[in-house]
């Protein structure tokens, strides 16, 4: 059986999903991505990061399909196994999303349930159907956005839905700590909009669930446009 560590992450075949990827893999950690509508991407995505060392394999998935996530665990056992020759995932990061812009006063029922589903219902029961597979010790990063610290106009459905996820975040990190599992929330930075700086936030009272739990918020080299923070905080922070 293969010793090489394994994450899992959502939304891998662009983005900040798909920098993670690029990051863990060129450090030797293989991953199994997902994505939704862009197979072609997803397939490209594992050509281009797949390595002598480690490999990326994508699988698809709609976060905001709950129903599936059964099968979807069941999908990632069997990948584990024939593609990668384990049992058990080491790191898995709930990246995949998207963003419905709007007014507080202009979102609809559907816009609010979409955001819902897609940034908190979606993760927290992914993750819950992940739970056998993650080894003990092994960690989740939940990804966040600094929209939740400020305003950004048109962002408050999206930012209340990431501020619900910093808080399960706590939860979690309490109640799996038994399994030595850690939990953080990252807040990657803007994207397209990077400085040097980086700088960490300590959510109040984390240190009581783990010293190891906070909200981390990075914004990135403008050098590279990528953001670091989140496999930083995977393979070197949070160990
Ligand atoms: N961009 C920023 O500046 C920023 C800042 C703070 C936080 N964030 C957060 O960081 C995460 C990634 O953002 P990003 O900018 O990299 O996004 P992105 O480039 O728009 O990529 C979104 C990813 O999520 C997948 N996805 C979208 N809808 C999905 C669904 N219903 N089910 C499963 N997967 C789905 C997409 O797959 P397909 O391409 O196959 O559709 C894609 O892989 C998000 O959680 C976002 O809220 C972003």
């Amino acid at each position: 059986m293969s010793t090489s560590k394994i994450a899992f992450i959502t939304g891998a075949n662009r983005g900040i999903g798909y920098s993670i990827a690029r990051h863990l893999t060129a450090s030797g950690i293989s991953v199994i991505g997902t994505y939704h509508a862009n197979a072609g991407e997803a397939k490209a995505a594992e050509t281009t990061l797949s390595n002598e060392n480690a490999k990326l394999r994508m699988l698809q998935l709609d976060i905001a399909n709950h129903a599936s996530f059964s099968d979807f665990a069941g999908q990632v056992k069997t990948l584990l196994a024939s593609g990668f020759g384990q049992g058990e995932l080491n790191y898995v990061v709930q990246n995949a999303g998207n963003i419905i812009h709007t007014r507080f006063d202009a979102a609809t029922s559907e816009q609010l349930d979409n955001q819902y589903n897609i940034h908190f219902k979606g993760p927290y029961l992914l993750t819950v159907a992940l739970l056998p597979l993650i080894r003990d010790g092994g960690r989740i990063l939940n990804i966040t956005s600094a929209a939740t610290r400020f305003y950004l106009p048109d962002h408050g459905p999206y930012a209340a839905m990431k501020a619900a996820t910093e808080v399960i975040s706590l939860y979690m990190a309490k109640e799996l700590g038994v399994r030595g599992i850690t939990v953080n929330a990252v807040a990657p930075g803007q994207w397209h909009r990077t400085s040097a700086a980086v700088w960490f936030v300590t959510i109040p009272g984390s240190t009581r669930v783990s010293p190891r739990s906070r909200l981390w918020g990075a914004s990135d080299n403008p050098t590279t446009s990528e953001p670091r923070s989140v496999p930083f905080c995977l393979t070197t922070c949070a160990g």
